[in-house]
């Protein structure tokens, strides 16, 4: 069985049957709220305070500051983390704001006529050797909207950024907004590309909400094929069986 990158979520890596495979890239396909964001930053944090990896967050979408205010309430203080050198922040947001980015002309910002994913990678992997992360999340890859028209650019970046994440050895999430709830990502490609996808559900039943998250494929190991109940408390997610339908 190949050697397994442990995500920490209560009850995730029982039914990963050990964890994520160590080195892959995993899709966190889910719609708004549907809890992508945190279950990444759940994952990098454990990393860094429970099992010794460093990692890398790279945010396409919401800015780092707000990335850093939202998973404090979770105890997780990501500003800690990088100054000690355990978590590195890469902010390609179109939204970017955080006073502490000296801009330089180079820095890929999504949206503007510079921005390369060559640029992105480049940068994402001088942080990976800086911190010798073995973890990376990506949130999200919807964003490549902004940067291109066309369906065809955008399937040969992510293309790209799959193949050079590889090379990384780090074990990777990527998240993408679908925008149905049975959708798999929104560029059609994400699913074959990647080497595991992970399905984040938000269900009516009768009067009530629940979350779930399900392992659609996941390359080099077994896992449970059912969909789990997940459940967002004081610190993080967690993952157990969902209560049979009354
Ligand atoms: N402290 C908390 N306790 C319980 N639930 C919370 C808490 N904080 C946030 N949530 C829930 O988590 C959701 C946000 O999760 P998250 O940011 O991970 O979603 P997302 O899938 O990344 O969404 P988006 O597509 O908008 O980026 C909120 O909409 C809320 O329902
Ligand atoms: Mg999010």
């Amino acid at each position: 069985m190949a050697e397994k990158t442990k995500s920490g979520v209560p009850g995730l890596d029982e039914a990963l049957h050990g964890g994520f495979p160590k080195g892959s890239v995993i899709l966190i396909s889910g719609g708004p709220g549907t809890g992508k964001s945190i279950l990444m930053n759940q994952f990098l944090a454990n990393g860094a305070s429970q099992f010794k990896e460093p990692g890398v967050l790279v945010s396409m979408e919401e800015t780092l500051t707000s990335t850093i205010r939202n998973m404090k309430q979770f105890g997780w203080d990501l500003q800690e983390l990088m100054d000690k050198g355990l978590i590195a922040l890469v902010d390609a947001s179109p939204m970017i704001q955080n006073e502490r980015v000296v801009l330089k002309p180079e820095h890929p910002v999504l949206g503007r006529e510079e921005f390369t994913m060559e640029s992105l990678l480049s940068l994402i992997h001088r942080e990976i050797r800086r911190v010798k992360a073995k973890r990376v999340a990506i949130d999200s890859i919807s964003t490549l909207t902004l940067q291109h028209k066309d369906l065809f650019r955008i399937r040969h970046d992510l293309l790209n950024m799959v193949r050079s994440l590889r090379m990384s050895q780090a074990t990777c999430l990527v998240a993408v907004e679908s925008p149905t709830g049975d959708s798999i990502g929104r560029f059609d490609v994400e699913g074959f590309l990647m080497d595991g996808v992970i399905m984040m559900k938000l269900m009516s039943q009768g009067t009530v909400r629940i979350r779930t998250i399900e392992i659609g494929k996941m390359r080099g190991t077994s896992h449970q094929m059912n969909p789990l109940l997940l459940i967002i408390g004081e610190k993080g997610m967690q993952v157990s069986d969902l209560p049979p339908i009354q």
